[in-house]
């Protein structure tokens, strides 16, 4: 089954505890926070110690998605901060087996996220090596964009990838998210899929509906 990672991107911040508490009553299996540092993405989000207080009101996955360069030198702070997952883009750091490492040999999960200028084929070396690939259907940096559906077919090539190589990742599907654009998701084989505005910008009373809308 298909598992839904509402983003606090789009979450209202002055009541972030009960945003993520709603979300996971009403079935979110992943918590998916956007770290941006206005360097290898121009917006800034959140930092570990937002990953530290959500630890302390939720038992869910707490799935950080990594939008900084350099990566390396904050792994541990997000791992000590009570992260499940940790992805990031490798093309903002020099070496990726080492983050992956240091990521897995803290008992955590590690993730690739594809760039939409990034190609499945420029980051097939890690993907027996990690336990998420992200891929985005928008350029990262801000909720609220158009799902690219030009992206679609990388879900397709990591799904032969899988197969054929009896692999185990998760294929998580990041940005643009909707009842709609969910379907072509599913249809082409996403295990997860991150929802911010979607989920989050409407009526509080509505969160379930919104998330088994996805599903
Ligand atoms: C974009 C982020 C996404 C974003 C998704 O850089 O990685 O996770 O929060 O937001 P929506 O669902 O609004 O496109
Ligand atoms: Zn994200």
């Amino acid at each position: 089954m298909i598992k839904i990672a509402p983003s606090i991107l789009a979450a209202d911040l002055i009541n972030i505890k009960e945003e993520v508490q709603l979300v996971d009553n009403n079935g979110a299996e992943y918590i998916h926070i956007d770290v941006m540092d206005g360097h290898y993405v121009p917006n800034i989000t959140f930092g570990p110690n937002i990953v530290k207080s959500l630890r302390g009101v939720t038992k869910k996955v707490l799935d950080v998605h990594l939008m900084i360069s350099p990566v390396i030198n904050y792994i541990d702070s997000f791992i000590k901060a009570g992260s499940d997952i940790i992805s990031f883009h490798p093309e903002a750091d020099k070496d990726s087996n080492e983050i992956i490492k240091k990521i897995k040999s803290n008992n955590c999960k590690a993730g690739i996220a594809i760039h939409p200028n990034i190609q499945v084929k420029d980051i097939i070396q890690y993907v027996g090596d990690v336990d998420l690939v992200v891929v985005m259907t928008v350029i990262p940096g801000f909720g609220g964009q158009e799902f690219m559906k030009s992206e679609v077919n990388k879900i397709l090539e990591l799904c032969e990838i899988k197969k054929e190589k009896k692999l185990n990742f998760e294929i998580e599907i990041d940005g643009g998210i909707n009842d709609k654009t969910a379907k072509i998701c599913k249809e082409n084989g996403a295990d997860v899929l991150v929802a911010g505005s979607y989920i989050f910008s409407n009526n509080k009373d509505n969160y379930k509906t919104l998330i088994d809308s996805l599903r």
